[in-house]
């Protein structure tokens, strides 16, 4: 087990250890929990994932991202367009979540699109719900390796997968919106 996951592991509520993996529902959204984040929406910008508040960046595509599972665990991303900056206009739909696979130069989560749908040294299937909390069914069992880097201080985080070494943050990936999101960007 490597450290990232004995950290979220040891992170864990008591309670927690007795969740099960559970059922992919048809349509969730996923939300990044760790310490300084109270569960920021996972959005899509330019091919990268990131959580915070999608019309904070600077991208005139970025938009909160709806998934729903395809075959093998795979999941698939289409706009919520719900709370966009003004002049955002999201031009994709569809895309496939990865995360990076081991020996990969990049370390960033994101998503393959019609325009790259390269899947050499990515993982894009094998996604599931251990509880509420999204995990990796990898070789060596569950894994989960969700980190978060900060941009500036726009509130936004890159997303990273089992790397610590710029400074990310370890957090959890989960599909319970925040309980007050009203509150979410302050
Ligand atoms: C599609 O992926 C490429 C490469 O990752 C990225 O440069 C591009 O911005 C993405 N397109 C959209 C619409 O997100
Ligand atoms: C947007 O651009 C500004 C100026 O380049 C930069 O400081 C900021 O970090 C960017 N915001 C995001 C969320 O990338
Ligand atoms: C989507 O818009 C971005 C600019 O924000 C552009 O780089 C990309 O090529 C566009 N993708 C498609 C599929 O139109
Ligand atoms: C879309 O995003 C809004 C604002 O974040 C949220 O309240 C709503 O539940 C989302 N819609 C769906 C279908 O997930
Ligand atoms: C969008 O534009 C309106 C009118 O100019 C402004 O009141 C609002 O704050 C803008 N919203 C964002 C997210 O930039
Ligand atoms: C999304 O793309 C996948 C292949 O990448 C395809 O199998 C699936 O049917 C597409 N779903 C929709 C709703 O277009
Ligand atoms: C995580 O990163 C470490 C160090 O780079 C590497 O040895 C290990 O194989 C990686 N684990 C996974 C599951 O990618
Ligand atoms: C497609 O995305 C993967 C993962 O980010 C990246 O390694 C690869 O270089 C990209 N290919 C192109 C043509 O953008």
């Amino acid at each position: 087990m490597s450290v990232l996951s004995l950290i979220f592991f040891a992170s864990l509520p008591f309670a927690a250890f007795g969740a099960q993996r559970r059922a992919t529902p048809e349509s969730f959204q996923l939300y990044a929990y760790g310490d300084g984040l109270g569960g920021l929406p996972m959005f899509h910008a330019d091919g990268y994932a990131y959580v915070g508040n999608p019309s904070s960046s600077n991208s005139s595509n970025a938009a909160e991202v709806m998934f729903s599972p395809g075959s093998d665990n795979t999941w698939f991303g289409s706009p919520n367009t719900t709370n966009l900056g003004n002049g955002t206009t999201p031009n994709w739909s569809n895309v496939t979540l990865f995360v990076p696979g081991p020996g990969s130069v990049d370390s960033r989560v994101g998503f393959l699109n019609g325009t790259n749908s390269s899947t050499s040294n990515v993982i894009t299937s094998g996604f599931v719900f251990y509880g509420s909390t999204a995990m990796l069914l990898g070789d060596d069992g569950l894994e989960t390796m969700w980190t978060g880097l900060a941009v500036g201080n726009t509130g936004v985080f890159a997303i990273y997968w089992n790397d610590t070494s710029s400074g990310q943050v370890p957090i959890s990936m989960r599909r319970v919106a925040p309980s007050n999101p009203s509150r979410r960007w302050s």
